[in-house]
């Protein structure tokens, strides 16, 4: 297993090129199930859920090519409707292909996901609209068996909790199905929007992709289409923080900036330096940054994404914060790490109570998820001393090329084996 070494206190400054967005490029790549032709992808991140996505499809029967952001996917015709355990226990995003492989296929059988480090994570709410769609759900064995005779039937959904995936599922089965899906209480990620972008490309008819209410009109098929990526703003707000941390001078380029409005707020309020172009954020932090209180919420809201990134600015802060999570229910897993850093927090129910230290301490600390990995990098670039971040596989599910990126900025950051 590897480890990522920082010696910390290390001003960061200069330019990083923020890459595609995952949580887009994830469902869009499950999407091109739906319909013959190729679909050339651009701007993919090249991170490891994604190489697992396309292994996924591979299985499956797609054709796959791929030259670093480029991806060319086809699916003439599949080979099987089964997602195996031992691939979506690696990535829960695998359930994006339910709904595509039963609305083109009318069948499907995809691994329950299981819980993972940030809570249990049921897809509930994906079965339940599929079964109003006119699929036979069952599950067998710790599979989730899917069944549709003839094509899905439109419905109107009404998701109790606004799910992501749930929202991405539902809109692209609901493209092939006989007649009109209305979503509501809709996700209203940007992510949302992009994979409508693409499926509209495609010919699907979709309106209201973005806000909490979107009409899918079925047709018979959809082509190919090209598509890029839109970029990614959890990246964009990870290296915003690594700015800020380090009291450095960092611009983040190509990125989005109107997808990050609830976390560019909360850097501004707590002292943060912002200047903001049409692709370009740039941020400095002279002096100690103001201790803010912050509560995650879908989109627009601030991104639970981002929690974590921002608990570890929050540690050395000046004064008290308050953080509540309310999306996950155990999204608080590196409070322990970073406690081990020096920090100052304390946790009741959702809510941790942060309060700011002059300095954190470096320490060997342990990443438990993939945005939990970011805030123990982040702390371990702010801290005194050697800080060393195991099990950094998390952190490659998601960051392309961190430590590489982070170095570029001036960051003492090095990959290294661990021993067993
Ligand atoms: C997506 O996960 C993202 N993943 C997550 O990013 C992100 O944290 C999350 O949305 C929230 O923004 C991808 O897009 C691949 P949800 P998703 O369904 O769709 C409950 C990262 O770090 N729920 O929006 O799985 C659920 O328990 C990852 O990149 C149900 O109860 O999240 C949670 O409390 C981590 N039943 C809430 O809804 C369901 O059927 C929101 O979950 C589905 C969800």
């Amino acid at each position: 297993m590897e480890s990522m070494v920082i010696q910390g206190e290390q001003r960061l400054s200069g330019s990083v090129r923020i890459g595609g967005a995952k949580n887009s490029a994830l469902p869009i790549m499950a999407s091109t199930l739906l319909g013959k032709g190729s679909c050339r992808l651009t701007n993919v991140p090249q991170v490891m859920d994604v190489s697992t996505m396309a292994r996924l499809l591979t299985h499956l029967g797609a054709t796959v090519e791929s030259d670093e952001d480029r991806f060319s996917i086809s699916v003439n015709e599949i080979s099987s409707c089964r997602a195996p355990y031992e691939l979506v226990k690696t990535m829960r995003a695998s359930v994006m292909v339910l709904g595509p492989l039963v609305a083109r296929y009318g069948e499907a059988v995809v691994a329950l996901p299981g819980g993972c480090a940030i809570g249990a994570r049921p897809i509930n709410l994906h079965l339940a609209a599929l079964e109003r769609m006119g699929a036979e759900i069952t599950i067998e064995h710790g599979n989730v068996h899917a069944r549709a005779k003839g094509r899905l039937r439109g419905a109107r959904i009404y998701f109790d909790v606004s799910t992501v995936t749930g929202t991405e599922n539902i809109m692209m089965a609901a493209c092939l199905a006989e007649g009109t899906t209305v979503i509501e209480n809709a996700a209203r990620e940007p992510e949302i929007a992009d994979v409508a972008q693409f499926l509209i490309k495609r010919g699907a008819r979709i309106a209201g992709a973005g806000t909490d209410v979107i009409t899918i009109e079925g047709v018979a098929a959809l082509r190919g289409a090209d598509h890029q990526i839109i970029p990614d703003r959890i990246e964009t707000g990870t290296y915003l923080v690594a700015g800020a941390i380090t009291k450095g001078d960092v611009t983040v380029a190509h990125c989005r900036p109107e997808h990050s409005e609830g976390l560019l707020a909360k850097l501004s309020e707590a002292g943060a330096d912002l200047a903001i172009e049409k692709e370009t954020i740039r941020i400095r932090a002279t002096q100690r940054l103001r201790s803010v209180d912050l509560k995650t919420l879908p989109y627009p809201g601030f991104p639970t994404d981002m929690q974590a990134q921002v608990m570890a600015l929050m540690a050395i802060a000046h004064g008290p914060s308050m953080i509540t999570e309310t999306v996950f229910e155990s999204r608080f897993i590196h409070v322990l790490e970073l406690q081990r850093m020096g920090a100052d927090i304390r946790i009741d129910g959702n809510h941790a109570v942060i309060t700011g230290v002059e300095r954190l301490s470096g320490a060997p600390v342990m990443a438990s998820d993939l945005r939990a990995s970011a805030c123990l990098i982040l702390a371990g670039l702010a801290a005194e001393g050697e800080t060393r971040v195991a099990r950094v596989y998390h952190l490659d599910r998601g960051y392309e090329r961190l430590d590489t990126k982070l170095a570029g900025l001036g960051a003492r950051i090095s990959r290294t084996k661990e021993r067993p």
